[in-house]
């Protein structure tokens, strides 16, 4: 496995922003500012599969356009969490956060990126 050092930074900042979120919910901060970095998390991936799908086409990766579907899955359900949050209360509301998108987001690094990873660098596409 090689890894692409642009995206391996990414993926290690949306992983902080990952955690800042989960202590956020811990803590129960505030749904005001809990929605700002559900917000801010949803934009920094929404950038993040932005290049990641920009050096799958440079790299010319065969399962681009399955790669770029779950990439849209998963922004789908993040938005999507966030409008269901807004109905629950303080249990549930820490509740639903177990079963959270974001989540599958980390799955996703885990997985289906690092099977990217590898094509974009033998691919020698300059990153
Ligand atoms: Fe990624
Ligand atoms: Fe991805």
């Amino acid at each position: 496995m090689h890894d692409v050092p642009e995206i391996e930074q990414q993926h290690q900042k949306l992983i902080g922003m990952m955690n800042e979120l989960n202590e956020a919910v811990k803590n129960k901060e505030s749904r005001t500012d809990i929605y700002r970095i559900i917000d801010d998390v949803i934009a920094y991936t929404r950038l993040h599969f932005d290049i990641e799908e920009q050096l799958m086409a440079e790299a010319g990766y065969p399962e681009i356009e399955a790669h770029k579907d779950k990439h849209r899955q998963l922004i789908q359900e993040a938005l999507h969490l966030k409008e269901k949050l807004d109905y629950v209360g303080g249990e549930m509301f820490t509740d639903w956060f177990t079963h959270w998108p974001f989540a599958r987001v980390l799955a996703h690094i885990q997985y289906a990126d690092n099977q990217i990873k590898d094509y974009i660098r033998q691919a020698g596409v300059k990153v």
